[in-house]
């Protein structure tokens, strides 16, 4: 093979390369030459990834539960992977500001309008019976959707109505932690007891949720947002997409949720308890949760009727 100048250069490039990290370049050649080359399997990880699908009941729509778990979890990745991009880069230009969150807003979009696979795709008795075999886990557990909520906002807009006059910048995590909105729904609503299922999560991903909560103090989506020049807050298609993914993720995908989680718990007869022992149906409605990333973004109208209307 003739040694052409586009050769020359590539070989030059590697070798300062491997120079910069004390390699030798034909070692790295020589390694090239027994190298497998690669598949879409080994690649993509097919085998690995469709093994992971293990039912712990004999119905079979408790596969679909488990893979649309599964494919909400991987979607939750690639938004926390872009949200991390986003809050991590010093000074992001607008122009990529919004480019990245419109990608976040396009994961979340597919949540949402995908929900009825959950709400539509399975049968009601099958659901009712392998509920009882994964008792007491619940969605509820999902590590990366409180990740997500972390690092959308300020921590102020997670903390339960009720004790916000309490809480400012200079509370200690530990203690805003107990206050999160979510709190409200691992207690059992008559004795305030934390419940085995709070427990169980907090004792696996408490200390993870911290240093969250402290990274993401001034690093959080609306930070960067409030860090961009004036005239970029001002941006129309910008705050719209800042809206659009603080309804989809507040109210569209908390609504679809919800109806998924009536439809299927009230078909019973009796209490219609949910694994948590939450005042559930009260804890998941967008109206009463209140949960709203931007809350500058919308006026005190939109406010006053945050998840009614829906
Ligand atoms: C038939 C389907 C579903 C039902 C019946 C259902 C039911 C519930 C209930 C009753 C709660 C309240 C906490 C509790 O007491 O357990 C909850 C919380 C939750 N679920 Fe689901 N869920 C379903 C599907 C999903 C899916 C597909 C996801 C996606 C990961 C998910 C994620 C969550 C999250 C993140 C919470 C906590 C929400 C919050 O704190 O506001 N759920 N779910």
């Amino acid at each position: 093979m003739e040694i052409t100048t586009p050769i020359q250069e590539k070989i030059e490039q590697l070798n300062e390369k491997f120079a910069a990290i004390n390699q030798k370049t034909e070692t790295h050649l020589e390694g090239l030459l027994w190298a497998k080359p690669i598949t879409y399997w080994d690649y993509i990880q097919t085998d690995a990834l469709l093994n992971l699908q293990i039912q712990r009941t004999t119905l079979p729509d408790e596969m679909v539960f488990i893979m649309y778990h599964q494919v909400n979890e991987l979607l939750f990745k690639m938004i926390l992977w872009e949200i991390e991009q986003l809050c991590h880069n010093e000074a992001p230009a607008t122009p990529f500001f919004t480019e990245r969150l419109m990608r976040i807003s396009r994961y979340f979009d597919m949540l949402t309008t995908s929900f009825d696979i959950m709400g539509d795709g399975m049968e009601v008795e099958q659901y009712m019976k392998f509920r009882n075999t994964l008792t007491p886990a619940s969605g509820f557990q999902s590590a990366q959707y409180r990740l997500i909520e972390f690092a959308s906002t300020d921590l102020i807009n997670l903390i339960d109505y009720r004790f916000r006059a309490t809480i400012d910048r200079n509370t200690p995590y530990e203690h805003a932690f107990e206050h999160l909105y979510w709190q409200a729904a691992g207690k059992d609503h008559k004795t305030g007891e934390k419940s085995y299922l709070i427990n169980a999560f907090e004792k696996k991903y408490k200390d993870e949720f911290l240093r969250w909560m402290e990274e993401y103090n001034t690093t959080n989506i609306w930070q960067k947002f409030k860090q961009l020049p004036a005239e970029s807050q001002a941006d129309p298609m910008l705050v719209k997409a800042m809206r659009h993914y603080d309804y989809t993720v507040n109210v569209t995908w908390v609504m679809g949720h919800l109806n998924a989680a009536k439809k299927y718990i009230e078909s019973q007869d009796g209490p219609q308890e949910a694994t948590g022992g939450s005042d559930w149906k009260k804890y998941m409605h967008p109206k009463y949760q209140r949960r709203i990333f931007f809350p500058e973004l919308w006026s005190e109208e939109e406010l006053r009727t945050w998840g009614e209307n829906v």
